[in-house]
Order: structure tokens, then C-alpha cells, then sequence
């Protein structure tokens, strides 16, 4: 049994925690894993190396690295095994968001409360972060104990599929394509499965991986439940677009609707949105039900997933 405090399952000696203050100690974790992880910003080349930093430390909700290390927790994974695999998927998701600030792509001058990549340094820098902080994912997987050689691999796949043109940047293209047209709703469904599902689906399943194999059924549970969380994210993302400040957000609120984006909201309304992100929680929650207490570290994200206020 782990001795981390967000790993526990609730001892004498170490009582579980309530869910906040276990996010906010997966975030403070994840922070200053990355702060090790990531090169120095001294280390030549210093503007590239102070631009990832920039781009990945000191924000963000970690959604991706908190539901690792809460899959982490069905299969007994060892918290230095998951706070390897929950920071390649925020390292892959940090790019995503570096370059899908770019001008060439959805133009955003704020993320995080601060000024995007792109505008904090220049737009070959940015692009040059996004391939640095991919790049650097993959290593950290490769070079990691992280199983045998052969589930290791697999986690390596997983995580470049869900990546790719399959997965993340696969889903940015079809957005992009998007723009100014009307997708119906199974277009709209597979866009979002793939540029946000993707990876929130990889953070699940690798959080797993990095213990005890689970059952087919429960495997297939849980991927059941990730696909759905993916989605109700992103309807999420596409709600609070059109329904909360810039201030909040900590990005440009509205954006949306003036780049005529295909979401949720332009498709069904807000209120069949918001009605409809209720029943992906429900089918959520449904597929957690084999695991009965032990899942229920992800009952709690699901909730925050759903309630979240930015
Ligand atoms: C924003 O992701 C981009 C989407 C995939 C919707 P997050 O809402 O997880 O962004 P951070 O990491 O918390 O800033
Ligand atoms: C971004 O979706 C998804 C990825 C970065 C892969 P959005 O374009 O909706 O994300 P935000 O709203 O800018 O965070
Ligand atoms: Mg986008
Ligand atoms: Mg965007
Ligand atoms: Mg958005």
C-alpha cells in the first residue's frame, strides 16, 4: 500500500483525505514534478527552455494528471510510477494548448490568466515549445521504470495514438475545418472525442496501467467511463465559453461564437447543452459502478468536471 497522501486509501495513520484538499495535493505534486522535470531555464537554449516552463508550470486545472492518479488508485499504482504518466499527458496537453493559441489556429492572446506563448515570447518560439514539450513526454515515458518492457511499450502507443492524427491533433484538424460550418451531431461528438477525449481517455487508461491489471470487464468499465468524461469536458469547456467572464476563465470568454465554431451550444442551445452534459455525468458515473468505494476519487472529478467554474 502507497504512503502518499493522495495515493491512500484512508489509514489510522494516514486518514483519506477530502476531495479538495486531495486535488490541491495532486496539483502541488504535479507542479513541482514538472519543476523538476522540465530543463532549466538557464540550460542553453534559455529562451526555449524559460518558454516551456512558462507554458506548463504555474496553472492549469491538471484534470488530466488528477484522473491518473485517480485510476491510479482501482489498480494499487505506485505514486512514482503515475506522477511520471499524469505529467507526459500534461506535458502532450500543455503543447496542445501552446499551439492551439497560435494565430494560425484559434488566435488567443490569454490562457491561464496570462498571456499566451505565443505573445509572452513569438510564434517560432511557440511552436517550438509545443514540439519541445512532445518530444520531452515521450522521453519521460521511454526512459522511466515504469512496468515490464512490454506494457511499457504499450503505454508509449497509447499515449502517440491519443496524441496523433487520430487523436488530439486529429480532433484540432477537424475543428479547424469547422470553422463557419454546421457539423451534425455525430461530427460534433467524434471532434470533441478526439481533440480533448483523446487525452483525457490516455490519462485514465495509463493512470491504470501503472498497477495491478484490472479484469476485462473493469478495463472495459473504465474506458467506458473515460470516453464519457472526455466528452463531458469539452460540451463543459464549450458551455463555460458562452457563459462565463474572460476573468474567470483566465482565457478570452466568447470566442466561440465569434469564430464560429462548431460546440455543443451552437448545435442544441445552452439549456439542452447543460441538459445534455448532466446525462454524460450520469453515464459516468453508471460505468464506475463495479468499482464500487474504490472508484470513488473519480466520482468526485466527475463532479468537478461537471460544476467546474472555469
Ligand atoms: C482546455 O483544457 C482545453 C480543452 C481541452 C478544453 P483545460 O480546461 O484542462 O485547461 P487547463 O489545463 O486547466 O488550463
Ligand atoms: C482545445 O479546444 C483542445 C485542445 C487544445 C486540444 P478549445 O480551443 O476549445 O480550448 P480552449 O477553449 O482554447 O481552452
Ligand atoms: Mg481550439
Ligand atoms: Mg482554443
Ligand atoms: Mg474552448
Amino acid at each position: 500500500m502507497s504512503t502518499s497522501p493522495f495515493l491512500a486509501g484512508g489509514t489510522p495513520d494516514q486518514p483519506r483525505l477530502i476531495f479538495a484538499d486531495w486535488m490541491h495535493a495532486v496539483q502541488a505534486h504535479i507542479e513541482s514534478t514538472l519543476a523538476r522535470l522540465l530543463p532549466p531555464a538557464e540550460a542553453i537554449p534559455a529562451r526555449l527552455h524559460e518558454a516551456m516552463r512558462y507554458a506548463s508550470l504555474g496553472g492549469g486545472k491538471r484534470v488530466r494528471p488528477l484522473l491518473a492518479f485517480a485510476a491510479g488508485e482501482l489498480t494499487g499504482a505506485a505514486p512514482e510510477r503515475v506522477e511520471i504518466v499524469a505529467s507526459a499527458v500534461e506535458l502532450i496537453h500543455a503543447y496542445s494548448l501552446v499551439h492551439d493559441d497560435l494565430p494560425c489556429m484559434d488566435d488567443d492572446v490569454l490562457r491561464r490568466g496570462r498571456p499566451t506563448c505565443h505573445v509572452e515570447y513569438d510564434e517560432p518560439t511557440a511552436l517550438l515549445v509545443g514540439d519541445s514539450l512532445q518530444a520531452l513526454a515521450f522521453e519521460l515515458l521511454a526512459r522511466s521504470a515504469l512496468s515490464d518492457p512490454g506494457r511499457q511499450l504499450e503505454m508509449l502507443r497509447l499515449l502517440a495514438h491519443a496524441s496523433g492524427s487520430c487523436g488530439m491533433a486529429g480532433g484540432q484538424a477537424i475543428d479547424l475545418g469547422a470553422v463557419g460550418h454546421a457539423l451534425n451531431t455525430p461530427e460534433l461528438e467524434l471532434m470533441h472525442a478526439l481533440k480533448t477525449g483523446a487525452l483525457i481517455r490516455a490519462a485514465v487508461r495509463l493512470g491504470a496501467l501503472c498497477g495491478e491489471p484490472l479484469s476485462d470487464k473493469a478495463e472495459a468499465a473504465l474506458d467506458r467511463f473515460a470516453k464519457r468524461a472526455g466528452l463531458l469536458f469539452q460540451v463543459v469547456d464549450d458551455i463555460l465559453d458562452c457563459t462565463a467572464s474572460t476573468a474567470t476563465l483566465g482565457k478570452t470568454a466568447g470566442k466561440d461564437a465569434a469564430a464560429e465554431k462548431p460546440t455543443y451550444v451552437s448545435l442544441m442551445g445552452l439549456e439542452r447543452a447543460r441538459e445534455f452534459a448532466d446525462d454524460l455525468r450520469t453515464q459516468a458515473l453508471a460505468a464506475l459502478a463495479i468499482f464500487g468505494e474504490r472508484g470513488q476519487r473519480l466520482i468526485e472529478l466527475t463532479d468537478f468536471i461537471t460544476h467546474r467554474k472555469f
